[in-house]
C-alpha cells in the first residue's frame, strides 16, 4: 500500500517571520496525519527551512524547492546538498514547472540533481507536466513520458521506490482552471505504465505519484480517491495555515 501524501508548495512566498508562525499553527497536524497514514508535509523557501525545521522537527515532512547537483563551488545562489543535509531536510522538489520556464531548469539538468539527491538518501519530489498548447495537441503523454525517462536516467531499481512523482499540468497551476479528476487519473497511471516499463510492476507500484495544480480543500479527496494518484502537490492553497490543514481533514473526513 502507497502511503498517501499532502506537500505544500510555498514557491517565492513567506518571510520566515511568516513562516514561523504557520509552522508553530500546523505543529498539530502532524499527529492527525499520522494516525490516519497520511504524510504530510512542506515545501519552503531556502531562508525559510531552519526556522521552520527546528519547530516542525520530525512532525511534519519540511522540504526545500531546489538544490544544485554539486556538493560545492562556484555557482553564485545556489544550495548545495550538503547544506540541505546540514539542517536534516531529506526533502527537495525537483524540475517545477515554474523553474523549468523561468531558469531555464531541463529535464538532463533534473536527472544529476534527482541522482545527488539518492545518493545522499534523500527524496526527489520530481515534476513534469505539460503546456496548455501539447495538451491541446494531445500530445500529453508524449511530452511527460520523455520528462519521466530523462529524469530518471540511471536511477537504479531501488532507488526509483524512493522517488516521488508530481504530475503537474501546466494549465492547471495557479490558475484555479484543475484537471479533472479523469484526466488526472488518466495521466497518473500512464505515468505508472511508463515506471513499470522500465522499473517493472513491483517497482512501479510502490512509487509514489502526486497530482499537482490548483488543487483545493473541496477537491483534494477525489484526487486521493483515484486509483493512481497517492497524493497532492499543493501551492496556493498550502499558503494559509486553515486551507492548510483542510486539505488533511477534507481528505480524512
Ligand atoms: P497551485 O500550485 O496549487 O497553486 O496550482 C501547485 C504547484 O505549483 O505545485
Amino acid at each position: 500500500m502507497r502511503r498517501k501524501l499532502l506537500l505544500g508548495n510555498w514557491k517565492m512566498n513567506k518571510t520566515p517571520t511568516e513562516a514561523v508562525e504557520f509552522a508553530k499553527e500546523a505543529k498539530e497536524l502532524g499527529k492527525l496525519a499520522r494516525s490516519n497514514k497520511v504524510d504530510m508535509g512542506v515545501c519552503v523557501p531556502a531562508v525559510d527551512l531552519a526556522p521552520v525545521k527546528k519547530i516542525l522537527k520530525n512532525t511534519l515532512i519540511v522540504g526545500a524547492e531546489n538544490c544544485h547537483y554539486e556538493e560545492k563551488g562556484a555557482y553564485t545562489g545556489e544550495i548545495s546538498i550538503p547544506m540541505l543535509k546540514d539542517l536534516n531536510i531529506d526533502w527537495v522538489i525537483i524540475g517545477h514547472s515554474e523553474r523549468r520556464t523561468y531558469d531555464n531548469e531541463t529535464s538532463e539538468k533534473c536527472n544529476k540533481k534527482i541522482l545527488a539527491l539518492l545518493k545522499n538518501n534523500m527524496v526527489p519530489v520530481y515534476c513534469c507536466g505539460e503546456s496548455l498548447e501539447t495538451f491541446e495537441n494531445n500530445g500529453t503523454r508524449e511530452f511527460v513520458k520523455e520528462q519521466i525517462i530523462t529524469g530518471l536516467k540511471d536511477v537504479s531499481k531501488e532507488d526509483a521506490m524512493k522517488v516521488v512523482i508530481a504530475y503537474e499540468p501546466i494549465w492547471a497551476i495557479g490558475t484555479g482552471k484543475n484537471a479533472s479528476t479523469e484526466i488526472a487519473e488518466d495521466v497518473c497511471g500512464y505515468i505508472r505504465k511508463v515506471l513499470r516499463d522500465i522499473y517493472g510492476a513491483k517497482v512501479a507500484n510502490k512509487i509514489r505519484i502526486l497530482y499537482g495544480g490548483s488543487v483545493k480543500p473541496n477537491s483534494v479527496k477525489a484526487y486521493l480517491s483515484q486509483k493512481d494518484i497517492d497524493g497532492a502537490l499543493v501551492g496556493g492553497a498550502s499558503l494559509d495555515v486553515n486551507s492548510y490543514k483542510e486539505l488533511l481533514t477534507s481528505y480524512i473526513y
